[in-house]
This record gives structure tokens, sequence and C-alpha cells, in this order.
């Protein structure tokens, strides 16, 4: 397939680290020092589904498409205030499309396990256009009373229209479970037969072992990807990252021995939005003007389960 369109929609609250440490025991310092983020988009009165029906809308029309020519739809969230109808239904109304939808969950890796599934349904005859939309909210997975993880995260949505083409070269997923390392418990209702106690835990984060897995899952995938084509790294032109932390990102640079011109970033002012990092960067690259036709661009995400992916597609 290639990458015809992408649009992304974010929540009109911005809050900045200082406002963070007027109820945190925190500051701009420590957060921009050990993390890269200055301020991020937080969901206040607005719904998710509709940052991602405007994602949806934006990608469509910067594919020149509409919706009746979609034949899938796919969602990548990890919460939202439904638990039923699935995410992607309620995007299928709101943009029109009458084509079948699935809502995925593999945490920040979604976009790029999504892309696969949309390929693969491809490369089976089953479909032609795939929208592809990722919306996140972890800003109400966390506890904004844990310095250790709330200021960490933005909410947002993404999204790309995917239509025949022989763009993508490479797709490497991978999952290895790890369930003690990032998790979040949700309290479900109660029945007359559930006699355990159960309780309603926030997002819950061993940062280290996650910022460890994530450098060594990252240069595994983006290596299995150069070595499927191969290609080496130099060959790349750009590297779209997850953008969970900037230290991160500068140790998979490293890895590589890239330039850093090569890595766009938006961590900064958006912080870790989940699997709608990838496809936000992308939009906002694409709406630059960053990429050239022909370019090779690699995108590499991480995320809790563990899973990861990464994939090599040409512009
Ligand atoms: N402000 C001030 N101090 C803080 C803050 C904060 N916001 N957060 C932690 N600290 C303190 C800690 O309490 C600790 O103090 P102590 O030594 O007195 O106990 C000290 O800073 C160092 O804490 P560490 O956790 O060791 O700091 P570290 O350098 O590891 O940075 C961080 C923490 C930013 C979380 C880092 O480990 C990281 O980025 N990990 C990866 C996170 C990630 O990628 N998450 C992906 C989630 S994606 C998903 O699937 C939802």
């Amino acid at each position: 397939m290639k990458i015809a369109g992408t649009g992304s929609a974010l929540p009109k609250k911005v809050v900045t680290n200082d406002m963070l440490s007027e109820f945190l025991d925190t500051s701009d310092e420590w957060i921009r020092a050990r993390t890269g983020v200055v301020s991020r988009y937080v969901i206040s009165d607005e719904k998710l589904e509709d940052l991602a029906i405007e994602a949806a809308k934006k990608a469509l029309d910067n594919a020149g498409m509409t919706a009746s020519q979609l034949d899938f739809i796919i969602c990548s969230n990890v919460v939202n205030e439904y638990v039923t109808p699935q995410l992607s239904c309620i995007i299928q109304g709101g943009i029109g499309a009458t084509c079948p939808c699935i809502d995925i969950n593999c945490a920040c890796a979604g976009f790029i396990y999504a892309v696969e599934i949309a390929e693969s349904f491809y490369k089976a005859g089953r479909v032609k256009n795939v929208l592809v939309v990722s919306a996140e909210e972890p800003t109400r997975m966390t506890d904004w009373t844990d310095r250790r993880t709330c200021v960490l995260f933005g909410d947002g949505a993404g999204a790309a229209v995917l239509t025949p083409g022989d763009n993508i070269k490479s797709i490497k997923l991978s999952a290895s479970s790890a369930t003690d390392k990032l998790w979040q418990y949700r309290l479900l209702h109660p029945t007359p037969y559930i006699t355990k106690e159960e309780v309603d835990v926030p997002l819950q984060m061993k940062g280290q072992d996650v910022f460890k897995f994530a450098v060594k899952a990252a240069g595994k995938d983006i290596s299995r990807i150069l070595k499927d084509m191969g290609i080496n790294a130099d060959e790349v032109d750009h590297y779209l990252l997850h953008q969970a932390n900037i230290r991160i990102i500068h140790a998979i640079r490293d890895y590589l021995e890239q330039p850093q011109e090569k890595f766009p970033t938006n961590i900064e002012n958006h912080g870790n939005s989940s699997s709608s990092c990838c496809p936000i960067l992308l939009d906002e690259c694409n709406r630059k003007g960053l990429f050239k036709s022909g370019d090779l661009i690699a995108m590499s995400a991480f995320g809790a389960g563990f899973v990861s992916g990464a994939i090599l597609f040409e512009w």
C-alpha cells in the first residue's frame, strides 16, 4: 500500500510544565531535562471520538478521497469513554463511511500494528482503501497526583489513508509479555458471583525498565526492516520515532549513528500521546513539506505489553 493522506486533531487545552508544578512536586527544569516535554495538549471538554473524526476527515481530504471510497477502518485505541461500541464504528458514522471497521489495542505501537493489518488485508485482496486512525487520551489513565507518570502524557488523534501501491517496503512486529512494567486495571461492574476484592488502579510504570526495553526494541526492529530491504541506516531519509522521551530518541539515534536532522520530533509540545504519536508526527511533517517524493521513512514505536514494531516506507 501507500500513504495517500494524513490528518491529525488535538484538544484545545495546552498544559505547560509550569502549570503542573502548581499542584505537583515537580519543575519545568526536571521535566524538560528528563523527558524533553515542555507542554502537552490535554482533553478537557472535548470527546476523543470528535478528535478522531476530525483527524480522519483531514486525512481523507489530504488524500483527495471521500469516506464512501473506504473499504475498511482500523482504529488503534487504549481507552475511551465507551466500552462498546468500538471507536472505529463511531468514527465510521462520524465521517459517513459504510465499510466494516475494527478497533485494536496495541498500546503505543498501535499505529504500526494497524498498518500491518491493513497491508495484510490488501495483500489478501480483501481491501483497497483503508483508513487507520489512532486516537488516545492517556491523560485519563494516569493518576494526576503521581509526578512519575502524569507529566509524560498528552492526548490527540492522528490518521492516515492507505491506498494501493508498493510504497510500504517492510513491517516488523514483536511482542514480549511483561505485565508488571506498564499496566493499569479498570474496575468492572460487580456481579453476585465476584467474591475477590477488585481495585481500580491508574497507570503504573517502571520507568527505567520501559526506557531500556524501548531503546533495545526500537534498535532491533529498525535493524530488522533495514536488513529486510538490504539497506543501511544511512539510506533512510527520516526516522519517525514514538515520542515517549527525548532521551530514548537520542539513544536510538546514537545506536543508529545518524544525524539529529533525520529525527523530527514533536514531544516538546505534545508529550506522549500513545499510539497517536506516530501518525500525528507524520501528519505534521507532511504538512510542513518535510518529505520529498521517493524519501525513505522508518517509523518505530513501542509500548505496554510489551509490544513494538517498525515500518519502512517510501514517500
Ligand atoms: N518531577 C520531579 N522529580 C521526579 C519526577 C517529576 N515529574 N518524576 C520522578 N521524579 C524523581 C523520582 O521520584 C526520583 O527521585 P528519588 O531518587 O528521590 O526517588 C528521581 O526523580 C529519579 O527518578 P527516575 O524514575 O529514576 O527517573 P528517570 O531518569 O528514570 O526518568 C522517566 C523517569 C522520565 C519516567 C523515564 O524513566 C522514562 O522516560 N521511561 C520511559 C517511559 C516511557 O517510555 N513510557 C512509555 C509509556 S507508553 C504506553 O504504552 C502508555
